[in-house]
């Protein structure tokens, strides 16, 4: 009788399974190290902070202040719950409406939009700072509002007057056309529709200063 040889298909599957098996594992990467530095995010300046509140400075309406704010906080709401700078308005909280609008380093931003440490260092402006310094705590802008009847509810008017802040800061006091305000006011939602007078109001503040 032939003498069978020592290799059987079953046993020849079961070797290469196992070396399959085992070439997997070998080839699978390490997990990363357990530790703070693995589990926390790294913001735009290159700087890892959190996963907890960490220490936040910025200068907001002219004035040094500092906060904690973990990594995930919008800018909108440090300012409101931290801050107690309530006029910046919280209706959308996704980038759509402009009621959150402020200003950093000058330039319109929906605050629902930002981290807060996005600002560290730089220089924010809500609603409250816009009559800093001007008679009666209101610059020339939010008396033109008042005067022209630029608001029903209110909910819209602290982002409108940062827009149109920022389009008077640029064009230097002289009047803007009806299209730049309306191009300055395009993503700021005013659902009791004072669009007309909001343009008024811009018009008759001009020359006075935003
Ligand atoms: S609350 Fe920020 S855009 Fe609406
Ligand atoms: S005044 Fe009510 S949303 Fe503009």
């Amino acid at each position: 009788m032939a003498k069978r040889s020592g290799i059987t298909r079953r046993g020849l599957f079961r070797g290469i399974g196992t070396a399959t098996l085992v070439a997997g594992c070998t080839t699978q990467k390490a997990p990363p190290p357990e530790g703070p530095a693995s589990s926390t995010p790294a913001t735009g300046l290159g700087l890892t902070i959190g996963p907890g509140p960490a220490p936040l400075q910025f200068e907001l309406n002219g004035e040094a202040v500092t906060t904690e704010a973990p990594p995930s906080a919008t800018l909108l709401d440090t300012l409101r719950l931290s801050l107690d700078a309530t006029g910046t308005k919280k209706v959308c909280d996704r980038g759509s409406c402009g009621a959150c609008m402020v200003l950093v380093d000058g330039a319109p931003q929906n605050s629902c939009m930002t981290l807060a440490h996005d600002v560290a260092g730089r220089k924010v402006t809500t609603v409250e700072g816009l009559g800093k310094g001007h008679a009666g705590g209101l610059s020339p802008l939010q008396k033109a509002f008042v005067e022209r009847d630029a608001l029903q509810c209110g909910f819209c008017t602290p982002g409108m007057l940062i827009s149109c802040s920022a389009l008077l800061s640029r064009t230097g006091g002289s009047a803007p056309k009806t299209a730049n305000i309306q191009d300055a006011i395009s993503g700021n939602l005013c659902r009791c529709g004072t669009y007309p007078h909001i343009i008024a109001a811009v018009k008759s503040a001009a020359g006075g200063g935003a």
